[in-house]
């Protein structure tokens, strides 16, 4: 079963709705319909920023779909400051980012959290894009502990929405911390056998079948520069990419770079 393609850009806590504009302006210039032909490319800004977002990409037409970076599981109520599945749905949200490293770290999200949020996304058609991947502490204690520290980080967070969301589609982020904004890409290879291991774990958690048709990306430093390499593997379908995605420029070719690389062409220019 082909799994389509798939390129996510996480803003995180950047742009000005008016910077929004702008950027999503320029990305939808430079990314014709030719190049996102065979591949889904998705947006998240800030909350402040999705309906601007959203008006650009409807006037101009445009395939880029839109997510949020994050939810709260309630679908509405007395809860200050949070944003819930029901209000991402009905303002366009496709998919949404769960358990980013950065809310891990910064925001104490737990396992728990996370996953009764991919099941209130779930419920509202919003497709959870699940984030794991380990600190640099532990990756220095080998690929083995590495690999066993984010089967675990997987199963917390999917058991309760296999369980309670059964049949709902999700995205796996594999996002070594270590390589976060930080230059340093995990080297292609051990990103591949990550990743294998990731849709081995989800044939034993769900079914082969959801394993075979789950969509897993990678993130840390992706550039137009890099994107081919890991683009180029069996198991990876894409990426999420965070610096790279505050450029136009940059962002446009790293697309159209993955886009070649998932068509087995060659890329003319780096
Ligand atoms: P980066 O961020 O591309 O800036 O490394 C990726 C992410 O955190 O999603």
């Amino acid at each position: 079963m082909a799994r389509t393609p798939l390129m996510v850009a996480n803003w995180k806590m950047n742009k000005t709705t008016a910077e929004a504009a702008s950027l999503t302006t320029d990305i939808v210039m430079d990314l014709k319909a030719s190049h996102l032909k065979d591949i889904e490319l998705v947006i998240c800004p800030p909350f402040t920023d999705i309906r601007t977002v959203s008006t650009v990409l409807e006037f101009e037409h445009s395939h880029i779909q839109l997510g949020a970076q994050d939810v709260y599981w309630q679908d509405d109520g007395a809860y200050t400051g949070s944003i819930s599945a029901r209000m991402l749905a009905e303002i366009g949200c496709r998919y949404c980012i769960v358990g980013h490293s950065e809310r891990r770290q910064y925001f104490k999200e737990t396992d728990r959290e996370i996953s009764l949020k991919m099941v209130a996304l779930a419920a509202h058609d919003v497709i959870p894009i699940l984030c794991v991947g380990e600190s640099a502490r532990v990756r220095a204690s080998g690929a083995r502990v590495a690999g066993a520290f984010v089967m675990q980080q997987l199963e917390a967070a999917l058991v309760g929405f296999l369980r309670d969301a059964p049949g709902a589609e999700f995205v796996v982020a594999y996002e070594p911390i270590w390589s976060i904004g930080t230059g340093n890409t995990a080297t292609p290879n051990a990103s591949q056998s990550m990743a294998r291991a990731i849709r081995r774990q989800l044939a034993a958690l769900a079914t082969a079948d959801v394993a075979e048709r789950t969509r897993i990306l990678y993130g840390g430093s992706l550039a137009y520069t890099n994107i081919a390499l890991f683009a180029a593997t069996a198991d990876i379908d894409g990426g999420l990419v965070g610096g790279s995605s505050l450029v136009a420029e940059d962002f446009s070719r790293l697309v159209k770079n993955f886009a070649a690389t998932v068509r087995g062409e060659t890329i003319e220019e780096y």
